[in-house]
């Protein structure tokens, strides 16, 4: 009874958790997400924009030089003292190495996915999507790439190349028809000399092909390692035999995957996660769960029996506009994960109206009833992607927002998400940072990192520019600034001046956006004030502004 009574008082200080998910919207979901409507309209922008960046030549790898190791000082990596472009803003994370697409083998640049392997003598490798094929780095005990070499692409180019690994294997999925998936053996490049990186032969090298897929497309592929499987989701066409939803491919071959049989049973998959359940849910101990993001819902299915699949439960929530990727906060033990919407900044829906990403919390106690209990809502304008937890940390691809690393290890005893902090960033695309918000709400930037390496090295890739090897310096969120009432910041708030304090918070909001080391650009009230370091002495009272109310 004690222990009852423990709890009933431990649950009135509780923060009130106020619960978002919805019953699907049927007809919604007929009319616009089954039809493919959403997705469509989705893909055609993300072309346009690219087409767009071709046309003004930024998929160019001219413009984008080498950069080495640069620490984060003050907010910035300035890894080309006095250029702009390639100075970024950062929190406690490093810059080790930067290396554009053409370094990297390839013609046409345009960076998407990436995944990593560790070989069994401790050597880190990367594989980078592009556009033309996959690029394989070694990264250095010292956080350099080296190069060893690439796969091409099997059919055609596309720009939506999508990696897992699955032991030593990467497995390679693009949306170019006619391409089905890559199986890659990772041991070919251990002995590799890189002074003459290797192009593969993109059918004769690999292990395996499979080419079971509807028209050898296939938007992404998921791994569970431990039940020795890949799947292809998003197969399109929406009106083949398995919907484009979970088409399983056995694995246990590398060099002749086969497939026992797909979940079509609610269409369109965008991503997923499958795990053997480890959870609080007795109903489903130790069975093969997939989490998946179908576009409107997170739908959980039970994929135990491949031939006869069910699905578990389905679910929306409030602002779901397009439900893209995610991941369980522990796998093994299931009890939340994480989810990301990737149109509902654009979309203006629901937590995100104001155009800043939001992380949707889910409770996924019950398989069968899953509650959206909160949010993490960005401080920087754009869209959330790909996330990866690891630890009580979640690495998060924020297009033209770069990097972004949360500390979620609260989320089990507060899952309301008010206690989750951004640990770091590392913002990889300087291009839109003087934008309202300190960003754009598009599909510029990164596209995926990985995080999994023991040495720490953080491998970032992008669509325009290339490859990034960063570190994370703290995994504890700064502190709150230190707020002095110094003549500095009296002067930035001073009631005796009508409108300072608007003025000042006017004035912050462009002077934090870009590193800024010229006085003349600081108002004079600001130069006779913060005297000594002006620079710095404005930045820090710039911190301790209450944040404009409009
Ligand atoms: C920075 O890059 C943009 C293109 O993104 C270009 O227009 C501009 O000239 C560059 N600035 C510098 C200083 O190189
Ligand atoms: C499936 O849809 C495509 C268009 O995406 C169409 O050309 C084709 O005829 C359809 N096939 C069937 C069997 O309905
Ligand atoms: C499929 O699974 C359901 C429920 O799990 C079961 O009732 C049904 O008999 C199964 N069908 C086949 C053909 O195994």
């Amino acid at each position: 009874m004690v222990f009852k009574h423990a709890l009933g008082a431990l649950a009135l200080f509780l923060p009130a958790i106020t619960c978002k998910e919805m019953a699907v919207n049927e007809l919604l979901a007929a009319e616009q997400y089954d039809s493919g409507i959403v997705h469509e309209s989705i893909m055609a922008k993300k072309m346009s924009t690219w087409d767009q960046e071709r046309a003004a030549g930024l998929m160019s790898s001219s413009l984008y030089p080498e950069l080495g190791y640069t620490p984060c000082k003050n907010g910035f990596a300035q890894a080309i003292v006095g250029d702009a472009n390639n100075t970024f803003k950062c929190s406690n994370t490093d810059l080790y190495h930067f290396l554009p697409h053409e370094a990297l083998g390839s013609s046409m640049g345009e960076g998407s996915s990436s995944w990593g392997w560790t070989s069994d003598s401790g050597r880190e490798f990367v594989a980078i999507g592009q556009a033309d094929g996959t690029a394989f780095v070694e990264i250095s005990k010292e956080g350099k790439m080296v190069y060893l070499g690439r796969l091409p692409q099997y059919s055609v180019p596309s720009i939506w190349r999508e990696i897992r690994a699955y032991k030593h294997y990467m497995i390679i999925g693009s949306e170019a028809v006619g391409h089905g998936i890559q199986i890659f053996d990772m041991t070919k490049l251990l002995d590799l000399d890189p002074a003459s990186p290797k192009t593969f032969d993109a059918k004769v090298d690999l292990t395996g092909h499979f080419n079971e897929l509807p028209v050898g497309r296939t938007h992404n592929v998921v791994v569970n390692e431990e039940k020795g499987y890949a799947v292809s989701v998003g197969a399109a066409p929406r009106n083949s035999s398995c919907a484009a939803g979970l088409i399983f491919i056995d694995l246990t071959d590398p060099s002749k995957p086969t497939t026992p049989g797909c979940a079509a049973q609610d269409g369109y998959v965008h991503d997923a996660q499958c795990l053997v359940y480890r959870g609080p849910d007795k109903n489903y101990q130790g069975k093969d769960i997939c989490y998946g993001y179908n576009e409107d819902t997170l739908t959980i299915y039970d994929v135990t029996d491949k031939t006869n699949t069910t699905i578990i439960s389905r679910t929306s929530y409030e602002g779901a506009s397009y439900t893209h990727q995610g991941w369980v906060l522990d796998v093994n033990n299931q009890e939340f994960l994480l989810l990301d919407d990737e149109l509902d900044e654009e979309r203006g829906a629901g937590p995100a109206a104001d155009g800043f990403p939001v992380t949707f919390i889910w409770d996924i106690r019950s398989l069968e009833a899953p509650k959206q209990t909160g949010i993490y809502k960005s401080k920087t304008k754009s869209i959330d992607h790909n996330q990866y937890v690891i630890g009580g940390l979640v690495y998060q691809s924020h297009y033209g927002a770069g990097l972004r690393v949360l500390d979620i290890s609260s989320v089990p005893s507060n899952p309301t998400g008010s206690d989750v902090c951004e640990v770091g960033f590392f913002d990889i695309y300087p291009e839109d940072d003087a934008s309202p918000g300190g960003g754009l709400v598009e599909f510029v930037g990164t596209w995926s990192s990985y995080a999994y390496f023991k040495s720490g090295y953080v491998f970032i890739n992008t669509i325009e520019r290339g490859a990034w090897v960063a570190k994370m310096t703290s995994k504890t969120c700064p502190p709150p600034p230190v707020c002095n009432a110094d003549n500095c910041l009296r002067a930035f708030r001073s009631n005796s001046v009508e409108g300072r304090l608007a003025e000042s918070q006017k004035f912050c909001g462009e002077f934090t956006k870009l590193l800024v080391t010229d006085v003349s650009v600081v108002p004079g009230y600001v130069k006779s004030a913060c005297v000594g370091n002006v620079i710095e002495r404005a930045s820090s009272a710039c911190a301790c502004l209450p944040t404009p109310s409009s």
